[in-house]
């Protein structure tokens, strides 16, 4: 490896951090809730409280995260979140009363919602076209494994029902990633837009010692030229079917199912006939084919391309729902039929991981042009956690209403629509430069006479 390309995979592993923290939060609290609801004699409405207050905070961290990313630099932004997490994290660990640690899960999903623009945001600013896929799906191996280590550490403090420690040990990567920035540069991306040719010259050289940065500090100047309203552009005609595709996606991604299994697998496990622990230890599977199938995909995504993977992903998850459910409406779930229902799962969220998780926060890094990228993160964003507060508000009441193969089936449906949406409309991104992918939007716009 040349030492220029390991600038950008420590770059990114570091930037990656901000997805672990995303991961580690969202995952940790089915573990933790238990034990809060004992010590703090909590009713079903303060129990809900707890658990979305973080996917609460995530909406607004989203909203603003992107419109901050664009005004004071990603990399300074990723610090100032690092330490919204450290103050979080804490907080909730050390939190007296439970509308103290409501407040701070609230405050943590702020920190959350930013994370999940500004990692993936740094990341494809930094990396050269021909390994952009694989390093930004970096984001989601850190979520995934997030999201394991939060399983582990479930379990493991489970025999002391240490819920403080569970979350409070969030605070230790949120200072790695801290510490970590403090030694990486500015996107130049960035730098660019902002007037710092020099220091941006400086950091391309570090990324790729082999190209002219002239030509690419001028494609970037270029694009910049072509946009000119600053946020207004966002409503231009031209970015529409952009801005389209990326909430879409951002709603696929979450109305599809996925943390119905990520922050419900014990309770599926359960309806299936295993044992507390075994139901555990089932959970624990899921986070292990979540993380290796996330491996899987940044194997894949730059050389298959992003539509196969989203493509192949969809269909696969289609076919485990539509088992799923089928598994559910048989009368006896023991045996050879809770097997079927676990595997099921498991292919499900291997499907996921191999398509829509990586690939939906890898697309919309890349699909927008420089100077409204993180107001226009920010929207899909917004819309993937609003999406997902949704559907962990709806999921038992849904459960409950039209029992389990149907409520699994709807998610089937949904996944046919992504895949009809997929098919249609998501552009291949694989190998193109970011000022790239801007003009095949304003070609399209044009040969429509959109522009
Ligand atoms: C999604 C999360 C989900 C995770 C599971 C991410 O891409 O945005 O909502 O929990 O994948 O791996």
């Amino acid at each position: 490896m040349s030492n220029t390309n390991r600038f950008v995979y420590v770059a990114a592993a570091i930037a990656a951090i901000n997805g672990a923290l995303f991961g580690y939060d969202t995952g940790i609290i089915s573990g933790a809730l238990l034990y809060i609801k004992k010590d703090f004699a909590l009713s079903n409405f303060l129990q809900e409280l707890v658990v979305s207050g973080v996917l609460v905070g995530a909406v607004l961290g989203a909203a603003v995260g992107g419109k901050l990313a664009d005004r004071l630099g990603r990399r300074r932004l990723i610090f100032i979140t690092a330490g919204v997490f450290v103050v979080g994290a804490v907080g909730m660990g050390f939190s007296p009363g439970v509308w103290w640690l409501i407040g701070f899960r609230f405050l943590a999903g702020v920190g959350i919602g930013i994370a999940s623009i500004v990692g993936p945001l740094y990341i494809s600013e930094t990396a050269p076209p021909k390994i952009r896929g694989s390093v930004v799906s970096f984001n989601q191996l850190a979520i995934t494994s997030g999201i394991l280590i939060a399983y582990l550490v479930g379990y493991a403090l489970s025999f002391s029902g240490g819920w403080r420690w569970m979350l409070g040990l969030g605070a230790v990567p949120a200072l790695a990633l801290g510490i970590g920035m403090l030694f990486m540069p500015e996107s130049p991306r960035w730098l660019v837009a902002h007037g710092e040719e020099e220091e941006a010259r400086d950091v391309l050289e570090r990324i790729d010692d082999s190209i002219d940065h002239n030509e690419v500090i001028e494609s970037i100047r270029d694009a910049i030229r072509q946009e000119s309203g600053g946020s207004s552009e966002l409503l231009k005609a031209w970015l529409r079917p952009a801005l389209i595709v990326g909430i879409s996606l951002a709603v696929f991604q979450q109305i599809t199912g996925v943390n119905t299994v990520i922050y419900y697998a014990p309770t599926i496990f359960h309806a299936t006939g295993f044992g507390g622990s075994a139901s555990i230890l089932g959970t624990v599977g899921v986070g292990i084919v979540n993380v290796l199938l996330t491996v899987a995909a940044i194997l894949l995504v730059d050389r298959v391309g992003r539509r196969p993977l989203l493509l192949v992903g969809l269909a696969g998850m289609v076919l485990s729902l539509g088992i799923l459910g089928l598994a559910f409406l048989l009368p006896a779930l023991s045996g050879i039929v809770g097997w079927i229902a676990i595997g099921s799962l498991a292919m499900y969220i291997a499907f996921f991981a191999v398509g829509l998780g990586p690939v939906f926060w890898l697309l919309i890094s890349e699909i927008y042009p420089l100077e409204v990228r993180g107001a226009a993160m920010s929207v899909a964003s917004v819309g993937n956690w609003a999406s997902n507060l949704l559907v962990s508000l709806t999921f038992l009441s849904l459960v409950g209403a039209i029992g389990r193969p149907f409520t699994f089936w709807l998610y089937a449906v949904v996944g046919v629509a992504s895949l009809v949406f997929v098919y249609l409309l998501v552009p291949e991104t694989k190998g193109r430069s970011l000022e790239d992918i801007q003009n095949l939007w304003s070609k399209r716009a044009g040969e429509k006479g959109d522009l």
